[in-house]
């Protein structure tokens, strides 16, 4: 990719919609696991793929992390005004940060709580943290109120893409918009 592409090349493209599209199922199923009024058996199936899906999440985003820094996109730039694109940054590192946080604190609330995560236990991945009901509510507190971080990041997220697609269409939604096309030089 030159300093002059239009897009993210492909392979950026399809890791950020694959997470888009696993975390927007994630935020809900999380809620609604716990809602009691839903039968046990359907919790339990949504228990399990939460926590199979969010540990592909964890895998996702240290792939979209190296990914990055060994191919930086060299986009062709678009003026902004100062503030914007500080807002932009500041909110692209604190998603980065908080795709980080949801996986990890999940993962050590269900390790730590001596619970199973089906897909590595079938692989013999053996638990990374020790068993401990402190660490587990210490990480449960971290996930609940995380996820409404996240929800913030992604309102904001969403609602700065949808500004430059529809309002300004300055070309910024369309660098990672369609998933397949081939990058313009
Ligand atoms: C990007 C990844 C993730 C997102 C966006 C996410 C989102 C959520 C949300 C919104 C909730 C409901 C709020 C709460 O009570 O905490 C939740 C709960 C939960 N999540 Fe996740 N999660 C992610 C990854 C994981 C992973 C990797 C695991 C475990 C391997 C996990 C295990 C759990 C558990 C056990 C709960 C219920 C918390 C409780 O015990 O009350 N999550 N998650």
């Amino acid at each position: 990719m030159t300093d002059q592409a239009t897009k993210y090349n492909v392979p950026a493209r399809v890791i950020h919609w694959t997470m888009a599209l696993i975390i927007l199922g994630m935020i809900p199923v999380g809620f609604l696991m716990l809602n009691e009024q839903i039968s046990r058996e359907v919790r339990n199936t949504m228990f399990i793929a939460h926590k199979n899906l969010g540990v592909l999440m964890l895998v996702l985003i240290f792939v979209r992390l190296i990914y990055r820094w060994r191919n930086p996109p060299r986009l062709r730039p678009v003026a902004l005004p100062a503030i914007q694109e500080f807002a932009a940054h500041a909110t692209h590192v604190a998603l980065y940060v908080m795709l980080l946080i949801m996986p990890l604190s999940g993962y050590i609330r269900v390790r730590a709580g001596g619970f199973p995560i089906e897909a590595l236990d079938a692989l013999g991945v053996p638990a990374l943290v020790p068993r401990s009901d402190a660490l587990a509510e210490v990480a449960k507190t971290v996930h609940f109120y995380a996820a409404y971080g996240i929800l913030i990041l992604i309102a904001m997220h969403v609602g700065a893409a949808a500004f430059h697609g529809i309002i300004r269409k300055d070309g910024i939604f369309s660098r990672m918009w369609p998933i397949f096309s081939r990058e313009s030089n």
